[in-house]
Parts: C-alpha cells; structure tokens; sequence
C-alpha cells in the first residue's frame, strides 16, 4: 500500500493541495490512487448496478419543495424545485438527476452555482466546497417540455401527457423527467407540492391536500407528502377529474380524483378502499402514511398502475385486485422501499401474494389453488426464465417471474413457517423497516429468526435457482 501514497499525494495536490482536499488526514495505506479528487466529489450514481446513473452520493436529500406551472394544450412545464439537503462528505462538487428540460437558474444556498448538463447527470459546483455535515439549500429553476423515459423493457414512466393533462408515473426511473432528484429508493425524503394549471383541471400528488386557489383562469394545488418518500412514488398526476374527499374512521385523509369517462367503471371499486386498507392493517400492520386516495386517469395506453404514494396512479378504472395489489404497495414498496432494484420482488411479489390473500380470505380461490396453477407452467414458460430474487437486469423488473414467482416464494415460506410465523414476519417486515429500505437479506434473515427455522434451502431454490423447481 505504501506505493500508492505518492500518486494520492500528486493527486491531492493536483486537486489544490490538503486544505483543499481534505484526505491528509485520512489513515496511511487508505488511501488508494485516485481517490484523493473521489473524496471531495459525489458519486453519479447510487450504485445500483440496474440502473448505474439513478441516484447520487455524496449527499442525502431531506426535503423537495416542488413548484410547478403545466399548460396542457402546449405540454410546457415551469419549475422551481428547492432542495435541502445533508452533505455526508466533503463536497466540491455533486450530481442531481435531471432529464432533458433547460435549467435556467441554480443556488447553492442562496449563491449563483456553476452547473453543466452531462446526460441525465446535473452537475453542480457550489461557489465553495461544502462541509461533511453541511445542511444546504439547492434552488433549481427549470422550464420546458418534459418527456417520458422508456426503460429496458419498453415501457414510459415519467411525465406522459394525456389528452387532459399529464399522467406523472416515475417508476424506475422518470421522477427526473419533471424535477431534479437524487433519483433512487435509498433516498427518502419528505416533499411540498405547489401546482398550478388551467381552471378546470386538477393537479393531483402525494399526501395531505393543503387547498386551492383559483385566480385570472388558473389555479393552484397545494400538497404536502409529511412521511419519506423517493422520488419515483412522486406525482402530479393533471386532468380534469372528479374529486372526492373523505375522512375514515381511522382517521385518513382520502382524496380521490377519477376522470369522468372512468367514473361509473371505477365507482364500486373505489367504495371499497377504506375497507381494503383496514383489511391490510389488520394483515400489515398500521396503514403507514396519514392521507390515502386514488387518481383514476383514462389513459389506456400507459399500460399499468403505479403505488404513487399514499394515492396510487390508475391509468384506468382499477379491477379490486388492481386496488388490493396498489394498497398493498403502501407497505411493501412505499413505506419499505428497495435498496437495490435488483431486490424488486419485495414489492411486487408481496403486493401480488396480497392479491392472493385477499381473494382467499373473501370467499374466494385459495393462494394454494393459485400457487398449483402457476407451477404447472411448463418448464419453457416465462415464469421460470429467471429467478426473483436475481432478475438479471433492470428490463426483467417487471416482469412475470418477479410478480408470479415472488408471490409463489412466499407462499411456500407462509406452508413452511404456518400462519402465524408467516404473519409475524409480514408484519415485523413493515415495522422494522418502515419508512425505510430492506434487502432480500435482511427479509430472509428475519423470517428465519422469526421462525426458528432454517430457510436457506427453500429461499435458494424460490429466489434465486432458475427454472422450474423439482418439487413445490
Ligand atoms: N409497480 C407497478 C405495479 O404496481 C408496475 C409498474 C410500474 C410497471 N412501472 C412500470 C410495469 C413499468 C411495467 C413497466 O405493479
Ligand atoms: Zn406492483
């Protein structure tokens, strides 16, 4: 190790000597070559081998003032997005993500910064280097006509215009195609929503509605998401919809927006969200956010809902297993959200088994029924191309075998442990992480603390063997 300390120390020096860099300080033989300019530099990415750009280090964002103009006849959108953020190391310089758009004024703490576009990476240089620990405040000014991303597997996410306004759905990746983000899971933080549109349409995003306000022909949509959220469960969803509002007896805020051409189709369905998220409480543990909802949108052509927080996004009037499959998200995804995206199954798999719970528990197929239909898949169906605990790549996230197969991998735990042990470890699941993230570890971990049990087979061949496992 010793021969690397000349090359960090010409680099150090190169980067404006120790006071600059700060790694002087660091241990002898830590430092490896190239490093000394790391240090003072957040990364591009999270690190999430999926998707290497999503996210930043260097810095944890604790709270996304958003606020917002759409004009949905021209498809422009304005922005001034406030940040305050915590530096967890020196910073120099840091990336945000930001897709397409034209940034026309960014601060660091009230001072011009410099920043350039690389990609999706905004690259900020504040006029001085940030301390580690520093709270600091990054206004972002923005305009322009945001476009969806298409991911690996084809499918929008991000801003998608509608014929009435926008559908705002960012998962994996599309919160930043509407505003600049640490856009990955492991960065919650709690955000205010401040949207303006035409009179007659309604802006609609996460968590307690603070009011509106309507003047000169437009008017404005006040939001606050008060709980952690990341950024791909954001939205401002625009249409001209029908609002209800309610409160339930537990105390939630429901607000429900339905576009009319969606309305006699999604009403009875709706009916029952109250009595479904009771119904997962009593399952899951306490509802995990303090508002509650729906936005049911009439655009077919997105082709799926997404667990928005605390008011899932349907891009048409949802089936009651939709609404089941979405509310269960609010634990499994929202509330405990993945680390890595690799780790996808504990979202769907979890919210497809409440499916399956559901059903069973209303008169209705057995989970055991449903788990024998799937396995008698043949060996060269979809199913079975990968495991779920190791989709491959951030194209296979969606498919089959994370939703089908995952929701299979907890039943056999749930025949392995019995009920009550299968229980207790949902519900110990989305308390110990709650408001949080999880691995497959960590869950695999608990259910075999919770149960006593040794697992380790079981979970080897349901997550992660590929193919068609010899005996159910
Ligand atoms: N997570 C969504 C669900 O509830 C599905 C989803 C979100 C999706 N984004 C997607 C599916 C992109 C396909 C493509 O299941
Ligand atoms: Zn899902």
């Amino acid at each position: 190790m010793a021969a690397t300390v000349p090359v960090a120390l010409a680099a150090l020096l190169a980067a404006g000597g120790p006071a600059a860099a700060g790694p002087a300080h660091a241990p002898a033989g830590h430092t490896a070559p190239g490093h000394a300019a790391a240090r003072t530099t957040g990364s591009v990415g999270a690190g999430d081998p999926y998707f290497p750009l999503a996210g930043n280090g260097g810095y944890h964002v604790e709270h996304y003032d958003l606020t917002l103009g759409y004009d949905p006849d021209s498809g422009h959108l304005d922005g001034t997005a406030v940040l305050t953020a915590r530096a967890t190391q020196r910073l120099a310089r840091f990336d945000l993500d930001l897709k397409g758009l034209d940034v026309t004024r960014l601060t660091v703490d009230g001072a011009p910064a410099v920043f350039r576009r690389d990609g999706q990476e905004l690259v900020v240089t504040p006029r001085t280097t940030l301390p580690k620990g520093h709270r600091f405040r990054v206004t972002v000014a923005y305009d322009g006509t945001p476009e969806a991303v298409t991911d690996p597997d084809g499918s929008d996410d991000g801003w998608i215009p509608t014929d009435d306004g926008a559908f705002v759905a960012g998962e994996p990746q599309g919160a930043m195609t509407w505003f600049p983000a640490n856009n990955h899971p492991t960065d919650k933080s709690s955000y205010d929503f401040t949207i303006t549109v035409p009179q007659g349409h309604t802006a609609v995003a996460n968590g307690l509605y603070l009011g509106s306000r309507t003047a000169a022909g437009r008017t404005t949509f006040r939001w606050r998401q008060p709980e952690p959220m990341a950024a791909y469960l954001a939205t401002a969803t625009v249409g001209e919809f029908q609002v209800e509002r309610y409160t339930t007896r537990d105390g939630l805020e429901v607000y429900n927006a339905v576009d009319p051409r969606e309305a006699a189709d999604a009403a009875s369905v709706l009916k029952k969200l109250p009595s479904v998220l009771e119904w997962e409480s009593k399952l899951f543990g306490p509802y995990p956010f303090r508002a509650a909802g729906a936005v049911v949108d009439h655009a077919r052509s997105v082709g799926y809902a997404l667990e928005t927080q605390g008011r899932p996004l349907y891009d048409s009037a949802p089936s009651l297993s939709t609404l089941v499959h979405e509310s269960a998200h609010q634990w499994f995804g929202d509330s405990v959200s993945v680390t890595r995206w690799k780790d996808i199954w504990l979202n769907e798999g979890f919210a497809t088994y409440a499916e399956w719970l559901y059903t069973e528990q209303h008169g209705g197929r057995s989970a055991q029924d449903r788990f024998d239909a799937l396995y008698e898949s043949p060996a060269g169906d979809e199913l079975w191309e990968f495991p779920p605990g190791d989709p491959g790549s951030g194209g296979n996230i969606f498919a089959s075998p994370v939703y089908n197969r995952g929701a299979m991998a907890l039943h056999e735990l749930r025949r392995a442990v019995g009920d009550p042990a299968f229980f207790r470890i949902l519900r110990d699941w989305a308390a110990g992480h709650r408001h949080g993230n999880g691995t497959t570890a960590q869950f695999t971990a608990l259910a075999e603390k919770v149960s006593g049990k040794d697992l380790d087979r079981l979970f080897h061949t349901w997550l992660f063997t590929k193919g068609r496992p010899d005996t159910p």
